[in-house]
């Protein structure tokens, strides 16, 4: 994983909470379409965080199929458990994306959203994906362009070293650019790919970038020279656009469709 974004208590919760907003919910009903799921399909969501991604998907594919997901932090498995606690159909295991533990060709569909920046090495995890899915199998991968976040800075406030502070999360840069080579290399087919922007006028709980801007200003302080309080004044800078009817954020997932 990345120098740095541990996936703590907070940052899980901080993450829960920016997943269930209207952008997230959008986007992964854009993922569960794109699967194109029909009733007995076995899917395996790497990465699955806190399981609402494996909960749509179990909708999907009837009493006669299933969702494994697999996470490489406890916390995240222990939280997916219990929202899928009276779901028969989901079941959740620690595992590595870098070194999944299932047999070749095991997946009828396999789904990864958001985890491709931390993993060590991006054509090693892509030719896992391969390996489990098989022949003929869909995939499906999101992932966020953190090179260009479009947000709006406060008066003096310190935005940009905030934004390059949390650029260091990711243990690999310009993973949606980078995907198209991964997955050709993996022997995988892309089918194609969608920008699916975020776009937020507002800062509030109803935002996914509220709840970025949390794990954020927890995550660059002691980086880029940044302290408690200029991470606390980027905050109430952001709080201050709100009230003014100022603020202002974008930024680009996409979404890769894949054939095996
Ligand atoms: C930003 S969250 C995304 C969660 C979920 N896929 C979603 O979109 O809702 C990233 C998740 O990837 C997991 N992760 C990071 N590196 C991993 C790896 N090498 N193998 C498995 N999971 C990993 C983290 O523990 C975390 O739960």
């Amino acid at each position: 994983m990345a120098d740095g974004l541990e996936f703590s208590d907070e940052v899980n919760h901080a993450l829960k909470m920016a997943y269930q907003t209207p952008d997230i919910v959008a986007a992964r009903a854009m993922v569960v379409t794109s699967l194109k799921l029909q009733e007995g399909l076995k899917v395996l969501d790497i990465g699955s965080g806190p399981g609402l991604l494996a909960l749509d998907i179990s909708q999907k594919v009837g009493d006669s199929g299933s969702v494994v997901g697999i996470d490489m932090a406890d916390n995240m498995i222990e939280s997916a458990k219990k929202l899928c606690a009276d779901n028969k159909r989901v079941s959740f295991e620690q595992g590595d994306a870098m070194s999944l533990p299932f047999a070749d060709n095991s997946f009828d569909a396999v789904v990864s959203t958001q985890v491709y920046e931390y993993v060590p090495d991006l054509d090693a995890a892509l030719a896992e994906f391969a390996r489990v899915l098989r022949p003929g199998g869909r995939g499906v991968i999101v992932d966020t362009d953190w090179a260009f976040p479009y947000w709006s800075a406060g008066d003096g406030d310190c935005r940009d070293s905030m934004i390059n502070a949390w650029k260091q999360h990711c243990a690999q840069e310009s993973v949606p650019m980078r995907l198209p080579g991964s997955i050709k290399s993996a022997g995988l087919q892309l089918q194609s790919v969608r920008a699916l922007p975020i776009m937020n006028t507002h800062y509030n709980e109803d935002n996914f970038s509220y709840w970025l801007s949390k794990i954020i200003a927890s995550f660059a302080i002691g980086r880029e020279g940044l302290t408690h309080s200029e991470s606390d004044a980027w905050i109430a800078g952001l709080d201050s656009l709100e009230q003014r009817g100022e603020y202002f954020f974008c930024i680009n997932r996409y979404l890769y469709e894949i054939v095996n």
